[in-house]
């Protein structure tokens, strides 16, 4: 049986193309959310006929009630997994363990390094070689939770953030996927705060290719 997904953007949802374009068997993508109006990502998600919804974080007074409410959105659609995708919100802790081990988010950052904003240029000035972009089920603390996958990518000596931001942008392309395919088939599973794989992953085979 398909498990739902519902993948909350902000953006232009360069991830949720990504994951949308895999057709990964065993998924369904029920829904895209998204808490800005105007976010990129939201014309191409409906243009391929997927139900789409905006929750403006504006209209809020504050943040629980603002989770509230897209809690009870993504609910409708009664989701196995919940991804994050370039979604711009700090989450509360009462909405993050409603979804506890099924919600998943893409940091642009090789955890525990560099979480929270401007990950690439803290990266370039910390004079880091390699960067890359990690794949973790989100928990209260941001940044933080049990890690699925991480993809790493050199940093070049006259990089801009935005050079590697775009470098590191298609490993996203490629872990996301994967992640959710290994999801979806029950490969993960939490234990003592990691994620522990009696096979390799997808993502991992990829790597073991190199
Ligand atoms: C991606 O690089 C993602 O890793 C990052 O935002 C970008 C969204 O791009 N996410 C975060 O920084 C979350 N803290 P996209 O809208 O094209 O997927």
């Amino acid at each position: 049986m398909n498990k739902n997904v519902v993948i909350l953007i902000s953006g232009r949802g360069s991830n949720m193309q990504s994951i949308v374009n895999a057709n990964i068997i065993g998924a369904k993508i029920v829904a895209v959310i998204s808490n800005r109006p105007d976010a990129g990502g939201l014309a191409w998600a409906q243009e391929r006929g997927i139900a789409t919804a905006v929750l403006n974080h504006r209209d809020f007074d504050n943040r629980e009630a603002f989770d509230a409410q897209l809690q009870q959105v993504i609910d409708a659609y009664q989701p196995d997994l919940v991804v994050l995708a370039g979604f711009m919100r700090i989450l509360t802790a009462n909405f993050c363990l409603h979804y506890q081990n099924r919600m998943l988010n893409i940091h642009p950052s090789l955890l525990p390094s560099f979480k929270g904003l401007h990950t690439h240029q803290a990266a370039i000035d910390a004079g880091c070689k390699l960067a890359g972009c990690t794949v973790h089920f989100v928990t209260p603390e941001l940044d933080h939770g049990p890690i699925i996958s991480q993809g790493a990518v050199p940093i070049l000596p006259d990089d801009s953030a935005d050079d590697l931001a775009a470098r590191i942008l298609t490993v996203e392309h490629q872990l996301y996927p994967q992640a959710v395919a290994d999801f979806v088939t029950g490969r993960l599973s939490v234990q003592d705060g990691k994620v522990i794989n009696a096979q390799p992953t997808d993502a991992q085979n990829k790597l073991l290719a190199y």
